[in-house]
């Protein structure tokens, strides 16, 4: 299979493009530098789709940046490097002469309203609560193609837990240092996955003809785990206590009271579709989880 992979070359997108070439498939990103086996999203607006089999949207400013104030500026950006990237390829898909089979979206569970009791599956309501619920509603908007024969996939992902980026390369020194623990009360629920399962379930919407419509990429048994669990799961992976707690206050201090509602609070969500699709978790459990990135 062709496919063609917007924002392919960062934490999740490295991952992927790994998989999608170990099972065979060839790789073309879509990306803001040059290099090889890339086009730029001005070549695409220009010259159109490459001939491909799939697409796949993983492009998007990184929300938690701790360097980047909140600001009109940096949400501008959080938004158009999402929405403006899905639309400018679910445009290059339309006008295909010969449209790819599957297009698939990685977007969030920040689509679902925080809650310490809900349990949400994909058929739950959300999407338009605060930010980065609308955000998530506009980004799945975009990847829309009314009358396409394309297969549309939307992958609503969890934090999502590797080696070399995401939350995980952000958490391991202080954890290491022993100066780690849960983030507010740490009751709250933390909806996680394991990278290798995220790029798996896309491997799997790309691969599996019958699959459509929106799968959670969360691990089946992150209903059960909660921010504090995380924190003492992962000491316990690297023989470290985690037992410092790290103030709501300090949370909202550095990332400003929208970001810091994302480690603050959190959502129980099921990967109803994502199971009912035939797809087999490798990483179900936190703790084998954790061990495999940690070890
Ligand atoms: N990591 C998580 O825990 C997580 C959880 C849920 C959802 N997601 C979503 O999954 C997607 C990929 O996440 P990731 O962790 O792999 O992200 P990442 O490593 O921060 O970056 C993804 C890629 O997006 C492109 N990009 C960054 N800023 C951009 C901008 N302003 N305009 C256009 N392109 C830009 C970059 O590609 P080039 O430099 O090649 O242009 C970058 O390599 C994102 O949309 C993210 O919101 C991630």
């Amino acid at each position: 299979m062709r496919v063609v992979v917007g924002g392919g070359t960062g934490f999740i997108g490295t991952a992927l493009t790994r998989l999608l070439r170990s099972r065979g498939h060839q790789v073309t990103h879509v990306s803001r530098r040059e290099g090889e086996d890339r086009i730029s999203w001005a070549e695409l607006s220009r010259s159109g789709l490459p001939l491909c089999d799939a697409v796949v949207n993983l492009a998007g400013e990184n929300v938690l940046n701790p360097f980047r104030r909140w600001g009109d500026a940096f949400c501008q950006e959080i938004i158009s490097s999402r929405v403006e990237t899905t639309r400018s390829l679910a445009k290059a898909i339309a006008a295909a002469e010969q449209p790819p089979r599957a297009w698939v979206l990685v977007t969030g569970v920040g689509y679902y309203r925080p809650s310490p009791t809900a349990e949400y599956t994909e058929d739950s309501p959300g999407g338009d609560f605060d930010f980065f619920s609308r955000l998530v509603s506009s980004w799945e908007a975009a990847a829309l193609i009314p009358g396409s024969p394309t297969r549309g996939v939307v992958v609503r992902s969890g934090v999502v837990l590797g080696r070399g980026g995401g939350v995980i390369s952000q958490l391991l020194l202080p954890f290491r240092l022993g100066l780690g623990g849960p983030v507010g009360s740490g009751l709250q629920p933390f909806p996680w996955i394991h990278i290798q399962d995220l790029c798996g379930i896309v491997c799997h919407a790309l691969e599996k003809e019958s699959v459509r419509g929106v799968l959670n990429g969360v691990s089946p048994s992150s209903p059960g785990t909660s921010s504090g669990g995380f924190a003492r799961a992962l000491g316990a992976a690297l023989g470290r206590p985690a037992l410092l707690p790290l103030p709501a206050w300090a949370v909202r201090a550095v990332l400003g009271p929208q970001r810091a509602g994302m480690l603050l609070e959190g959502q129980r969500v099921l990967p109803q579709r994502t199971l009912d699709t035939g797809y087999q978790f490798i990483f179900p459990e936190l703790p084998a989880a954790l061990r495999d990135i940690v070890a």
